[in-house]
């Protein structure tokens, strides 16, 4: 069968088709970080207008790049949240609408699922039972993956996520948004240990994440070269790579702590984050050392996309956990929806904190 996917929960309006025996057939992505670029930060009316503009073009792009005809395809799905309600409104109508003027099955579908999953889209793939690193804007989780529907959190930040705290700390530096992106690239020339920062929670017993105190602590370095005449180029550099080193070094230590405790050898790292070219290097470095295995989604399937979604769906209904045969097109987005509400039934049962 074959399924497309709409993902418009942030600032990336992502259409998909996949087949679910053959794969990913086609998929089309617009980006609106230029667009936020000039007010430093999404702003969530434009990016649900913007997604308005560009779903359709997209989705023509996508079924044509297949070959694949409105007739061809077997079901409709779509982020449902979590996400901007109003980005997330735009996929889900576009979506519902598209289900419902087809007589197709809808199906919603939880982005950090999509994000969990997106590593299964390159070879090789990875086998269940995995340990996921999710690392995105919004999120910073360690979960225990046994199959599709079967999730278990282990850790989980306490306050900002990564992502945020390399957007936060990029801010404070003067760099552009993204800040991720951004401060990664200028850290590639800096020395990471002239500046002294914390690793917030680095030894604690849990699998929990704090990454709060650390743009504080940028923010404290950057006030101490104000006194001085600001930061110079070199300082700048070198405050970025430390920044840098400092998250990658908790992401990777907790990541470790995580398979050590469970005995699980596999690692996949998905969201955002994951395209971090340090956080890459040193996780493969270390499983190598460790005799473990690190899977990364391809560089274009770590940020938001549609193949992840169509994906995603796409193994739900390979598991059995979709209802093809509901037909109502009532529909309401989750800005926030916690991910054990679309685990199995037993899993539920036994990943509820
Ligand atoms: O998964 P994603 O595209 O969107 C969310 O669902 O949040 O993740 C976006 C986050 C942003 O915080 C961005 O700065 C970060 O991923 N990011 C990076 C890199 N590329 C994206 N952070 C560090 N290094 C990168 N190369
Ligand atoms: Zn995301």
């Amino acid at each position: 069968m074959i399924i497309i996917g709409f993902e418009s929960s942030c600032d990336e309006t992502g259409v998909a088709l996949v087949d679910t025996q053959r794969g990913l057939l086609a998929h089309a992505l617009h980006s609106q970080i230029a667009m936020h670029r000039e007010y430093g930060g999404v702003v969530p009316e434009l990016a649900s207008r913007d997604h308005i503009r560009r779903v359709l073009p997209l989705t023509r792009e996508v079924l044509q790049s297949a070959g694949v005809a409105m007739d061809d395809i077997g079901a409709v799905a779509y982020t449902a949240g979590p996400g901007l309600a109003g980005a997330l409104l735009v996929g889900a109508s576009v979506a519902q609408s598209f289900a419902w003027a087809r007589g197709l099955p809808a199906i919603p579908i939880h982005h950090l699922e999509g994000h969990l999953l997106s590593p299964l889209l390159a070879e090789p793939r990875p086998d269940f039972p995995f340990i996921a690193l999710l690392v995105s804007g919004g999120h910073t989780q360690l979960m225990r993956v046994d199959g599709v529907g079967a999730y278990a959190l282990l850790g989980e930040t306490l306050d900002d996520a990564a992502g945020e705290a390399f957007d936060k700390s990029a801010k404070l530096m003067g760099l552009g948004y993204p800040g991720g992106p951004a401060l990664s690239a200028l850290a590639r020339n800096g020395d990471p240990q002239r500046y002294a920062l914390p690793r917030p929670m680095l030894h604690s017993r849990d699998l929990d994440f704090s990454f709060s105190g650390l743009k504080t602590a940028v923010l404290t370095r950057i006030k101490a070269a104000e006194k001085d005449g600001g930061l110079t180029e070199p300082d700048r550099t070198d405050l970025a790579a430390a920044t840098e080193a400092a998250i990658v070094d908790v992401l990777a230590a907790k990541s470790i702590k995580a398979m050590k405790q469970t005995g699980l050898k596999r690692l996949v790292v998905a969201g955002g984050v994951g395209a971090n070219r340090l956080l890459r290097e040193r996780l493969v470095s270390t499983m190598e050392k460790l005799g473990g295995e690190v899977f990364f989604p391809p560089l274009e399937f770590c940020t938001d996309n549609g193949a992840m979604i169509a994906f995603a769906a796409a193994c739900r209904v390979n598991a059995g956990l979709v209802d093809l045969s509901a037909s109502g097109h009532a529909f309401t987005v989750k800005p926030r929806w916690d991910l054990h509400d679309v685990c199995r039934p037993a899993e539920k049962a036994v990943a509820q904190p």
